[in-house]
């Protein structure tokens, strides 16, 4: 069993922080997806682990040991690309074998151990098969193979589903979920996409511009974004982020957004005043009038009938929202409506930082 941890981890290439100071420890067994936009760090980071890429500054432990001078093949960790990188001149058993073969593993136990995998993969048939004749799906299943035979103390996984197509995709992950169940080890998996680091991780790291903007569980994450840039960036349909100015007037605390306003809860973070950007996800808006919630007044301009769900975008006053809402066969388009969010889940952000507000300041008075 084996933690993993990055201290003020660095990467500079030329002017560019690839990854500017980073620290994360990672628990033994734990699944951890890092997850951000293209170029915000997260293969830097991985390769750095792996030993790939040299370290700018800070430090890397894997167990209890500083890795700084531990050659890539000496860290027992395993890495499983998008590209497949299989050797194209050898069979899914040799390709398998390669790593404990260098290793001068008996040949006896490489067999058991390729055998056993293979079997696990659905891959005993094709073991006799080069590459090039295997579906896209099966050449990742053996990328997997050749990282599961060698028993590394740590997975690392960058994108590697990217190149299946969806369905496969869904499906692979699910066995990679499974995997990390059977094997309890420690794994770090990379990937741009949102909705993969939520169905994977035990924890997600977002990052962004080579920085952790939040780590947490997925829901933690999902439900308590510290920024806007975490809360625009998980979730679909994305969380409405709306820009405007919260001010308290004869009523008490009101946000307002060109047309569109709030009428807020005094408590309510928002009503803080000044440059406010409040959050709501989608299937926070809703039909259904609830005491106490906040009325969003406009004219559907789309319906999305997903089956389930119905997905509206609605044009305010203000700026056009999402609402989500169960199934709704009679929702026209251009009809007007009026969408009730409940104010517990209106989130708020100091627009000019992005950072989330927290607390509201009770009992706002209002300016003369
Ligand atoms: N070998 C390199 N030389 C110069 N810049 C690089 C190199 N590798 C990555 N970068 C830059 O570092 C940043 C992070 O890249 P990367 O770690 O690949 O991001 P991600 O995997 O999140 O897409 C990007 O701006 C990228 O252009
Ligand atoms: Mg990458």
């Amino acid at each position: 069993m084996t933690t993993v941890r990055l201290e003020k981890l660095t990467k500079r290439f030329g002017p560019v922080a690839a990854v500017a100071s980073i620290d994360l420890e990672i628990a033994s067994g734990e699944f951890v997806v890092l997850v951000g936009p293209s170029g915000s760090g997260k293969t830097t980071t991985l390769r750095m682990i792996a030993g790939l890429e040299s370290v700018t500054s800070g430090g890397i432990f894997i167990g209890d040991a500083d890795v700084a001078d531990v050659h890539a093949k000496d860290r027992d960790v395993a890495m499983v690309f998008q590209s497949y990188a299989l050797y194209p001149h050898m069979t899914v058993a040799e390709n398998m074998s390669f790593a404990l073969k260098l290793r001068k593993v008996p040949k006896v136990e490489i067999d058991r151990r390729v055998g056993n995998v293979a079997a696990t993969l659905g891959l005993a048939d094709e073991l006799p098969r080069k590459p090039k004749t295997l579906s896209g799906g099966q050449q990742q299943r053996v990328a997997l193979g050749r990282a599961i035979v060698r028993d590394p103390a740590v997975f690392l996984f960058d994108e590697p589903l990217s190149n299946l197509d969806a369905k496969l995709r869904v499906a692979m992950r699910g066995e990679l979920i499974k995997l990390h169940h059977r094997l309890d080890t420690t794994m770090i998996y990379v990937t741009h996409d949102q909705i993969e680091a939520m169905t994977m991780g035990d924890r997600i790291v977002v990052m962004h511009e080579g920085g952790i903007r939040q780590a947490g569980t997925p829901l933690d994450v999902y439900d308590d974004p510290d920024d806007t840039f975490v809360a625009g960036f998980i979730g679909s349909p994305t969380m409405n982020l709306i820009d405007g100015v919260a001010e308290a007037s004869g009523g008490g605390p009101a946000f307002g957004a060109d047309g569109l306003r709030l009428a807020l809860p005094a408590d309510h973070a928002a009503a803080r005043g000044g440059a406010v950007t409040v959050g709501v996800r989608p299937e926070f808006l809703g039909l259904e009038e609830r005491p106490g919630a906040l009325p969003f007044d406009g004219r559907v301009e789309t319906v999305e009938h997903l089956g389930a769900d119905t997905v509206l975008g609605v044009a305010t006053a203000g700026p056009a929202v999402t609402a989500k809402i169960a199934r709704n066969d009679a929702v026209r388009y251009g009809a007007g409506v009026r969408l009730w969010a409940d104010p517990a889940k209106v989130l708020a952000f100091d627009t000019a930082s992005g950072r989330r507000i927290r607390t509201g300041r009770p009992g706002t008075e209002p300016r003369p």
